[in-house]
């Protein structure tokens, strides 16, 4: 009798351990992300700043994000489009990082997503706005931090066509990047009854802008839309000036035109008109405390780029917080993303089911070396996700 109780009890208490919640146990050791980003070429001083946010990020929760100590490896992409699979495959599969971190090229990106996407590797996207990213190649485990080329172009769309423009130039580089800023741009200035006369382009990353300025100014449409960034950004908006067409040709661009970049670009840069998720003079306790915080450590002022870095970092967090520090348990990993609120310098933002920043894009206008907010273009802005399958 006595022995058939105690069987029963046994077997009850088995029982209540196979039905309980198994807790999981918090991962150790040190979390190996790998930063593949440019830190050379036109794009350097991008991918610097992208490191920068991202480490301050770490620093300020003491070295350790969801409870693991942060290592990392780094590889510089050059943004060479040609390199990347093979500079992806070397974090991936010589160096095992846990977590890949780049980049700020969009044909860079695309390779890093596809070996991402085929060897389930946790992506987080710092810059590059590749609309495929979060279009045909989302998957559940790639996430951006920044934004799609189509965003701050179509803000600055619905910009153009309310100041009253009518024919556009566009001028930009030939490249997925380029080409989708133009096509978000276009999608809203065609819109509201505006026209894109001309798609001018000349390859990546050259800066051989003069034929291209003769033909705007044959062309004399009432403005110009441009994509351009960080070296190439410098030089155009100098160039454009230089060939005299600043004084009689607006000239509109997303915000990359003029971020990072304003000490090198000086008076040219003066007045002009930029949509992007970020500006110089927010005034927010939140983003006051980012650019103090980025001045003391780096002895520079932030940037768009830096914040992006800042908030990837933030969203590893995020993810790692939900997971005890499992970059591997993905579908919780990406619940808690899809959920979550980022605090950002750039304000809050959310992150849409295709993995992409659901978030404001300010006009800012340059002036006294600051991009400063002339208004919201563009509220809560979400990319069209086209393609998305998840
Ligand atoms: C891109 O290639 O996606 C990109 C590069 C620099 C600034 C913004 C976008």
């Amino acid at each position: 009798m006595k022995t058939l109780r105690t069987a029963a009890l046994l077997a009850a208490a088995l029982a209540a351990t196979l039905t309980a919640p198994v807790a999981q146990a918090q991962a150790t050791g040190k979390l190996k992300v790998g930063l593949m980003l440019p830190y050379t070429g036109t794009y350097a001083a991008l991918g610097a700043a992208i490191e920068n946010g991202f480490r301050l990020y770490v620093d300020e929760q003491g070295g350790k994000l969801g409870g693991r100590e942060i290592e990392f490896v780094k590889v510089d992409d050059e943004s060479d489009p040609a390199k990347a699979t093979d500079n992806v495959n070397k974090l991936v599969k010589r160096d095992n990082v846990d977590v890949l971190v780049g980049t700020v090229h969009s044909g860079v990106a695309m390779a890093m997503a596809k070996v991402a996407k085929e060897t389930g590797t946790l992506l987080l996207v710092p810059n590059a706005g590749a609309d495929a990213v979060t279009g045909p190649m989302c998957a559940p485990n790639i996430f951006r931090s920044s934004f799609s080329n189509w965003q701050p172009g179509y803000a600055m769309g619905e910009v153009a066509a309310k100041k009253g423009h009518k024919k556009v130039v566009t001028i930009t580089w030939k490249y997925a990047a380029g080409d989708e800023s133009v096509r978000g741009f276009k999608d809203a200035f065609e819109k509201a009854g505006g026209q894109v006369v001309k798609e001018l382009s000349l390859p990546f990353p050259n800066v051989e802008f003069q034929a291209l300025l003769t033909e705007i100014a044959a062309t004399k449409p009432d403005a110009v839309y441009t994509f351009f960034a960080g070296g190439g950004a410098v030089k155009f908006v100098k160039d454009y000036a230089a060939a005299g067409l600043k004084k009689n040709i607006p000239l509109y661009g997303a915000g990359f035109l003029t971020d990072g970049t304003l000490e090198a670009q000086g008076a040219d840069a003066d007045g002009l008109l930029t949509t992007l998720h970020y500006a110089d003079s927010l005034n927010t306790p939140r983003d006051n405390a980012f650019r103090l915080a980025y001045a003391k450590a780096y002895k520079l002022q932030p940037d768009v780029y830096a914040v992006q870095g800042y908030d990837a970092a933030q969203m590893l967090g995020v993810g790692l917080a939900a997971t005890k520090g499992d970059a591997g348990r993905k579908a919780e990993f990406a619940a808690a993303l899809e959920k979550a609120k980022i605090d950002s310098p750039r304000g809050m933002f959310s992150i849409s089911k295709a993995h992409n920043p659901v978030q404001d894009f300010y006009l800012r206008q340059v002036g006294s070396k600051e991009n400063k907010v002339v208004g919201v273009a563009a509220k809560a802005l979400a990319d069209p996700a086209r393609g998305c399958r998840m």
